[in-house]
């Protein structure tokens, strides 16, 4: 574990930091700068906008990305793109399936579609955080047996047959060139860009309009029941990894899984409470069909912590049927106060091939 994340663990969650952190530092060193355009809004209640050094976002770029993210001919056989499992319309999620379908049917994954919006916040991505940077990422799916089932040199070869892709890279890098640093640079470009925030909620906070009583005292029952110690900030999500008592014995080890720790297995990303009312089904494997059996799961079915092992303090263990029918509700009326349809129905995030 680097120095920094020790500090930082260990600051936010005391001696219980291996319950709860990141995984360790990878080698690259990502430097953030302030972005310097007008492409990507963002209201002051968010975080300042971070751009990558070495990837400036520019319009020509944003819009290769575009196209990019909503072309079929990413995958081998020409069927799906990343739109195909990330829908606008469900906030980038997978058009309500548990596991996502690849390029051929019989490839089915193994873990629920995550949203695509607020991502350039992150540096920890997918439910296991093994990827730290959007540009790495970008390719995983097409190189993925189980989604895109090609390589990016296949991709490339393809997007170089095409005028219309040569000028678009010109238009964005400079000349011709088309390489799978660009390729990735663009997708990055674009997933940059895909910033929620504009619910309910958030005009709310900005005065534009008002919450319901029941939205509110959905809030406050959030508040109570500590849910923002990991759906924290305004991006509603610490973006660490936790065991939230889901399993005894777990399945699909997370984090874990990834940095082979066995303190950190079953730990999985808090996902964001955004646009959660459209995302559905939850959690990394899409297990919980609904947000009201969400609320059932945390009031009631959390595994016992002398089993699971690393369970986080901030969950309550044990049956407690605590939260009332009125306060379910509300608490779900608050949920959905941050559904952001702005970001749905964007037209710079949409499908340009429709
Ligand atoms: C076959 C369905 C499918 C396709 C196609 C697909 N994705 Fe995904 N995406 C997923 C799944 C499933 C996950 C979660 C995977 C995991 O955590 O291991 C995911 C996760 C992500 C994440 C992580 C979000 C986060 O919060 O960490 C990003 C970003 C992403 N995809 C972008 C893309 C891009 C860009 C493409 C196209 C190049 C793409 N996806 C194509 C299914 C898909
Ligand atoms: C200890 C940190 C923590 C606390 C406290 C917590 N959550 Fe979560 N939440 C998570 C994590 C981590 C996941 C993903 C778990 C998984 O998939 O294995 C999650 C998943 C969810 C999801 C599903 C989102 C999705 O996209 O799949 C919802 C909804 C949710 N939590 C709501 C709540 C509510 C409401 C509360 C308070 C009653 C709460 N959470 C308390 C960490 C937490």
């Amino acid at each position: 574990m680097s120095i920094k994340n020790l500090i930082f663990c260990g600051f936010v969650f005391g001696s219980l930091f291996l319950a709860s952190c990141k995984p360790e530092e990878p080698d690259v060193i990502i430097k953030k700068t302030k972005l310097d355009t007008a492409l990507i809004s963002v209201s002051s209640e968010m975080p300042p906008i971070v751009s990558f050094a070495d990837n400036k976002v520019t319009k020509a770029g944003l819009e290769l990305g575009r196209f990019l993210f909503y072309d079929k001919l990413l995958s081998d056989n020409n069927t799906i793109s990343c739109g195909s499992c990330h829908n606008q319309a469900l906030a980038f999620t997978d058009n309500g399936k548990k596991f996502s379908t690849g390029s051929s049917e019989d490839k089915v994954g193994n873990r629920n579609a995550m949203p695509t919006f607020n991502l350039m916040w992150f540096d920890s991505l997918f439910w296991d955080s093994r990827v730290a940077r959007l540009k790495q990422l970008a390719i995983m799916p097409i190189e993925n047996p189980l989604e895109m089932n090609t390589t990016a040199e296949a991709v490339v070869e393809k997007l170089k047959v095409s005028a219309d892709y040569k000028e678009r890279f010109k238009k964005a890098f400079g000349d011709e060139n088309i390489t799978t640093e660009r390729l990735a640079m663009a997708l990055e470009q674009f997933l940059m860009s895909m910033v929620s925030d504009n619910s309910r909620f958030d005009k709310a906070k900005r005065g534009e309009l008002s919450l319901t009583g029941e939205e509110k005292r959905g809030f406050e029952v959030a508040s109570q029941k500590g849910c923002f110690n990991c759906h924290s900030t305004s991006l509603f999500t610490d973006n660490l990894s936790h065991n939230t008592g889901l399993d005894l014995y777990f399945k699909d080890k997370g984090l874990g899984g990834f940095t082979k720790k066995y303190i950190q297995e079953g730990m999985f990303k808090t996902p964001s409470l955004r646009n959660v009312a459209l995302t559905a089904p939850y959690m990394h494997d899409g297990r919980i069909e609904t947000l009201e059996k969400v609320i059932d799961f945390y009031d009631h079915d959390v595994k016992d912590n002398l089993t699971s092992r690393n369970i986080s303090p901030f969950i309550e263990q044990g049956t407690r049927n605590q939260i009332s029918p009125a306060d379910k509700k509300a608490l779900i009326a608050f949920l959905n106060s941050l559904t952001d349809y702005e970001l749905t129905n964007n037209p710079k995030f949409s499908d340009p091939f429709k």
